[in-house]
C-alpha cells in the first residue's frame, strides 16, 4: 500500500483555483493523483479559470498536465461513472482523498451515503476504510442543513476544511490566499511544505 496515492476531486463550488493549485503542488511532492471532476466542476472551471476540460479522461489528463506544467504520469483522470476505477474500492489501498472545492450538494450526498457517482462513492470508501477524507467547502452563509451535514461528516471521521484564507500573514496576491488554504490541506496530508509563513515561527 503506497502512502503517496491520492484521489483529488473537484466539484461545482466556486474556488476552482484551489483545486488546480493543490494538483500542481501534489505533483511537485511526488504524489500519484487520481482525479475526478463533476459536471458542475467543468462549468466552474470554464467560468473561473477559462479552462474547458475534455470529456475523454486521457485527453483531460493531457490538458491538465499541459496547463499545470506537471508530468503526465503524475495524474490519472477517472470518469464520474467509472466504477472500475481504483477510487471505487477500499481494496485499491488508496487512503487519501481531497474534494476541493466541495459543493454543498456533494457534501450533502456524502453525508447521507448516497454514492451515486464516483466522487461520492470514493468518499464513502474513505470513510468506511478510515482513510483521510478532506472536504473543502466554499459557501456563505451556511444554513442549518449545511452545518448539520458538516457535523455528520466530521463525526464520521472526515476533515471539513473550509476555503477561508487568513489575512494575518499579509497576503500580497490572490495566489497567496489560495496557497494559504492549500498549505492547510497539505498539513493534513502530513506534507510540511508551507508556501505562506506559519504563525509564530
Ligand atoms: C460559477 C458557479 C459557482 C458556484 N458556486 C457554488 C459554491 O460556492 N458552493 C456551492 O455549494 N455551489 C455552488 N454552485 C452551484 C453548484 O455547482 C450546483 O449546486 C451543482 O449542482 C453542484 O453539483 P456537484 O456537487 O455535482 O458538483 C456554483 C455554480 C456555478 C456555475
Amino acid at each position: 500500500m503506497s502512502e503517496k496515492k491520492i484521489i483529488v476531486a473537484m466539484t461545482g463550488a466556486s474556488g476552482a483555483a484551489y483545486g488546480l493549485r493543490l494538483i500542481r503542488r501534489l505533483a511537485s511532492l511526488g504524489w500519484e493523483q487520481h482525479f475526478i471532476l463533476s459536471d458542475a466542476a467543468r462549468v466552474v472551471l470554464a467560468h473561473e479559470m477559462d479552462l474547458s476540460l475534455h470529456e475523454d479522461p486521457g485527453a483531460c489528463a493531457g490538458q491538465l498536465a499541459d496547463h499545470l506544467r506537471i508530468p503526465i504520469e503524475s495524474i490519472r483522470v477517472h470518469g464520474l461513472k467509472d466504477w472500475f476505477s481504483p477510487a471505487a474500492s477500499g481494496s485499491s489501498g488508496i487512503r487519501h482523498m481531497v474534494i476541493v472545492p466541495c459543493s454543498m450538494g456533494t457534501l450533502a450526498r456524502i453525508a447521507h451515503g448516497m454514492s451515486d457517482n464516483l466522487i461520492e462513492r470514493a468518499a464513502d470508501v474513505q470513510l468506511k476504510e478510515r482513510g483521510t477524507l478532506i472536504l473543502v467547502p466554499r459557501e456563505t452563509p451556511l444554513s442549518s442543513v449545511h452545518l448539520e451535514n458538516m457535523l455528520a461528516l466530521t463525526r464520521a471521521g472526515a476533515i471539513v476544511l473550509p476555503a477561508m484564507p487568513g489575512f494575518y500573514q499579509s497576503p500580497a496576491s490572490v495566489a497567496d490566499l489560495v496557497d494559504f488554504v492549500v498549505d492547510r490541506i497539505l498539513d493534513h496530508l502530513h506534507e510540511n511544505q508551507a508556501e505562506v509563513g506559519r504563525w509564530g515561527v
